[in-house]
C-alpha cells in the first residue's frame, strides 16, 4: 500500500523512511483505515461534530507535532514527579525524594501536588492526540526508542532510562520580563532582548534535579537546584503556552483547532501556576541565595538593581502590550503567537535549553522532520 506521507524526492524518501520507523506502530492501523473507510490523509473533516472522516495533512503534522512535545513533555515531568512530586497509580514511577521535596516545598507548599497534576495532564495530552490521530486513520508518534538517557540515581528515582535530560539545563528565563513588558511585543519587534530574570541560568548548565545523593547537601545547594526546576518549569510551560495559539491559526478541521484551543490554554494554566511559584525563588525570604558547589545567583528580584515593573515578582499577569499593530490600543495576551515556524523554534528552544544533551542524531532528525511538516501545514478552505 502506498504510504501517503511518501514524497517524491530523495531528502523526502530520507524523511518519510525515519517517519515510518516513528509511527511503525500507527502504519498498520492507518492500512487499516485506508482499507475500511477509503479515505486518505489527504481528506477532508470540515464536521466539528463528526468522529469519521480523515484528516488534511497539514492538520494532521500539527497533531503530531503536538504529541511528540507532549511525549518530551510527560518524560520530564515524570522525573520530576519520581523525585518531588506525588507517584501513585495515575503518575506511577519512583518513590519521591525528601529532600527535594522538602525544598521545592519552600516555594510552595502545594509544590508536590502541582507537580504530579501538571505530569498527569502531560499524559492526557500525548494519549489523547495519538488516539485522535489513529481515529482517524493516521499514525500516532511513538519515541520509546531514544529512551536511551540515563537519569537521576537519587533516592526516589525510578532509575528508568529518559527521553530528556534535565541535568545539564541552560535556562532562558527572559519570559519573565517579556509577559511585564508593557511596550514590546516579540512578534513586532524580533530584535528586542527581554533582560533575564536569573541572568546566571542562561549562561552555564545547571541540573534541575538532584543528580545523586551527593546533590541533596549542602542545603544551599539542594535549594538551589529546586530552584532551577521552577524557573524549568514556567520556561517550558510559556513554550507550550505559545505552540498552540501559534499552531491553530493554521488548522483546516474545526474539530483539530477546537483540540488545539482546547490544550492550549491548560499550558497557559500550568505556566501561570509555575510563575508565580517561581517568584518565590527569587523573592524574600529564600533570595537572595548562591550555589557554593557553583557559584550560581537566585537575585532578590524586589530588591535594586532589581525591582519595579520589569522583575516585580507578584505581577504575575501579563501586562498589556502592543498586538498587531501599534496604531491599535495596548491588549493582555499571550505573546509570541506568530505562526510561521512555530514548531522548529519550540525544537531550537527545547535544543538550546539541553533538554535533549546526550540524544542521537536520529532524534534530532525525527523532532525537526515533525516540524518542519507542521510548519508546512496550511488552512485550508
Ligand atoms: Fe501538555
Ligand atoms: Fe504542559
Amino acid at each position: 500500500m502506498r504510504d501517503p506521507l511518501i514524497e517524491s524526492n530523495t531528502q523526502a524518501n530520507r524523511r518519510s523512511f525515519i517517519k515510518r520507523g516513528l509511527t511503525a506502530a500507527g502504519t498498520a492501523s492507518l492500512a487499516g483505515g485506508l482499507l475500511a473507510n477509503n479515505v486518505a490523509l489527504f481528506g477532508r473533516e470540515d464536521d466539528d461534530d463528526d468522529s469519521s472522516g480523515s484528516l488534511t495533512r497539514g492538520d494532521a503534522a500539527m497533531l503530531r507535532f503536538a504529541a511528540a512535545a507532549e511525549i518530551l513533555e510527560t518524560d520530564f515531568w515524570v522525573q520530576y514527579n519520581e523525585l518531588g512530586g506525588i507517584p501513585d497509580n495515575e503518575v506511577p514511577g519512583g518513590s519521591g525524594n525528601p529532600i527535594y521535596t522538602a525544598k521545592l516545598q519552600n516555594l510552595d507548599s502545594d509544590f508536590d501536588q502541582y507537580i504530579h497534576d501538571n505530569t498527569d495532564d502531560e499524559i492526557t495530552h500525548f494519549t489523547f492526540l495519538n488516539a485522535y490521530l489513529e481515529s482517524k486513520g493516521a499514525g500516532p508518534v511513538n519515541l520509546e526508542r531514544f529512551r536511551t538517557l540515563p537519569g537521576s540515581t537519587a533516592t526516589g528515582s525510578s532509575g528508568k532510562l529518559r527521553l530528556t535530560n534535565l541535568m545539564q539545563l541552560t535556562l532562558d528565563t527572559s519570559w519573565w520580563t517579556r509577559y511585564r513588558s508593557g511596550s514590546n511585543n516579540p512578534d513586532l519587534d524580533p530584535n528586542f532582548k527581554f533582560p533575564q530574570a536569573v541572568p546566571d541560568l542562561s549562561k552555564g548548565q545547571f541540573t534541575a534535579i538532584p543528580r545523586s545523593d551527593a546533590d541533596l547537601s549542602p542545603d544551599a545547594h539542594i535549594q538551589a537546584i529546586a530552584n532551577t526546576a521552577a524557573f524549568h518549569m514556567p520556561t517550558i510551560e510559556q513554550g507550550g503556552n505559545s505552540l498552540y495559539p501559534a499552531m491553530a491559526q493554521r488548522a483546516t478541521s474545526v474539530q483539530v483547532l477546537r483540540i488545539l484551543v482546547s490544550i492550549g490554554p491548560t499550558e497557559t494554566m500550568h505556566f501561570q501556576t509555575w510563575s508565580d511559584k517561581a517568584g518565590n525563588a527569587v523573592s524574600s525570604p529564600l533570595a537572595p541565595l548562591t550555589d557554593p558547589t557553583n557559584g550560581l545567583v537566585f537575585p532578590n528580584l524586589n530588591a535594586p538593581p532589581f525591582g519595579g515593573p520589569r522583575f516585580q515578582t507578584n505581577l504575575i499577569m501579563p501586562e498589556p502590550c502592543p498586538f498587531l499593530s501599534r496604531k491599535l490600543p495596548r491588549v493582555s495576551i499571550i505573546r509570541p503567537t506568530k505562526t510561521q515556524g512555530i514548531a522548529m523554534a519550540v525544537v531550537n528552544f527545547l535544543t538550546s535549553m539541553g533538554l535533549f544533551l546526550g540524544q542521537s542524531e536520529e532524534f534530532f532528525d525525527v523532532l525537526r522532520d515533525l516540524a518542519e511538516d507542521a510548519d508546512a501545514a496550511r488552512r485550508e478552505t
